[in-house]
């Protein structure tokens, strides 16, 4: 004898696909049980647990999906509670949802937003962040490239600040990159980095681009595929400002180790760095190390250290947040001056080499010791 509760959970399981099927997956377009997205369903009592298998382990939209999940579940008559657990899908699952899309949407699209680019020959890749703009990214990017090129390193920078580049500028690049077999071959700076702009590929390097989010991330993607960055030890990738499409397209399509956050005393105050470092969490990315840009003041006059905002606070902000603390850089108009020149890597500072240092120490060294290439450090 089929016990009453089973009826009801018969009747209910279909009801509650049928609710299921209203929840998009807002990337993909398409809804969750057309994906096969819905793994398990199970009810008993009017309490309603649903598995989610995700495209990706940590697909940012998780939270999204769940509760609208939860949300058209719970609109169901006789449903008490409902819960939902996710999971990311199997290769079969994937292989089985990419055959789906690819009857509805042709080849190019199966691909997108599901798999991450391949990591090339790349042994580490690292993304420079921050909460808001212009705390000093992309000088960092730049000095941090600078730095593990004087340490010896094959490094590359992408500027994926494709709205707003400043990499060209900071290593006085203005060459246009020439087409090889292997794609695009990025120019080199004096002292060898070799780095990719998006300036560089335009025609009129002074024209704004006024690209919207889909386009940008595919702009950042070709940037990363196809420029042919040949054997590097690291590729520093420079980020715009804030949580946009941009940062979601690096974090999700190329295959980072992590951010290291940039931030300034005065958002370490206003909890700016904790929205960079939620999101890349969110998302699953390891954040290597917080540097703070623009610490204390060098006296142009007598190169003494002047404590503009008080004493520097990143050591603390950085306890909290549980990440390494790289150090503090100071404003100085030295740099900034070498940078407005293109002559950034002429650079040099206590400040800097200190963070360098640090970089090499803490995140460095267990990067490199996994590092997956035969080829070793020089
Ligand atoms: N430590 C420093 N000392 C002096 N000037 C600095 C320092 N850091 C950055 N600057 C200057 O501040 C300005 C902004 O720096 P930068 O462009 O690196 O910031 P950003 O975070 O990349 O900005 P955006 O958000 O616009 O991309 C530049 O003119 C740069 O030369
Ligand atoms: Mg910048
Ligand atoms: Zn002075």
């Amino acid at each position: 004898m089929t016990p009453f509760y089973n009826e009801i959970s018969m009747l209910t399981k279909s009801k509650i696909l049928e609710a299921l099927s209203e929840v998009v997956d807002p990337e993909i377009g398409l809804n969750i049980v057309e994906l096969g997205m819905v793994r398990d369903i199970k009810v008993e009592d009017g309490v309603v647990k649903i598995l989610i298998a995700l495209t990706v382990p940590s697909c940012p939209l998780a939270n999204t999906i769940k509760s609208d999940v939860e949300k058209n579940v719970k609109k169901l008559n006789g449903v008490k509670a409902v819960s939902v657990e996710t999971t990311s899908m199997s290769k079969e699952e994937l292989d089985r949802l990419k055959e789906k899309l690819q009857q509805k949407f042709g080849k190019k699209a199966a691909t997108t937003g599901i798999e991450k680019l391949d990591k090339k020959n790349i042994a580490h890749i690292i993304a420079v962040v921050s909460g808001k703009g212009g705390v000093g990214k992309s000088s960092v990017s730049a000095l941090l490239a600078t730095e593990l090129r004087r340490m010896g390193y094959e490094v590359g920078v992408l500027d994926a600040d494709v709205t707003g580049p400043s990499i060209a500028k900071l290593f006085n690049l203005t060459d246009r990159p020439r087409i090889s077999q292997n794609g695009i071959l990025p120019p080199t700076t004096k002292s060898g980095i070799k780095a990719i702009s998006v300036n560089l590929l335009l025609d009129d390097p002074e024209q704004a681009v006024v690209w919207r989010g889909p386009i940008v991330s595919n702009v950042i993607k070709q940037l990363y595929s196809e420029v042919d960055w040949g054997d590097l030890h690291f590729l520093i990738i420079d980020l715009p400002p804030g949580t946009s499409d941009a940062p979601l397209t690096v974090y999700q399509s190329i295959p980072i180790d992590g951010v290291v956050v940039v931030s300034t005393p005065q958002d370490l105050a206003l909890m700016i760095v904790a929205k960079a470092v939620n999101m890349a969490r969110s998302i699953k990315v390891p954040v290597l190390g917080l540097i703070e840009n623009m610490g204390y003041l060098i006296c142009p006059h007598c190169g003494g250290k002047i404590n503009l905002f008080g004493e520097p606070k990143g050591e603390k902000a950085a306890k909290k947040f549980n990440i390494p603390f790289l150090g503090v850089i100071p404003l100085d108009p030295k740099m900034t001056e070498l940078a407005d020149k293109g002559l950034i890597e002429d650079y040099q500072s206590i400040g800097f080499t200190e963070v360098a240092n640090n970089f090499k120490n803490n995140v460095l060294k267990s990067l490199v010791d996994v590092s997956p290439l035969s080829w070793k450090k020089p």
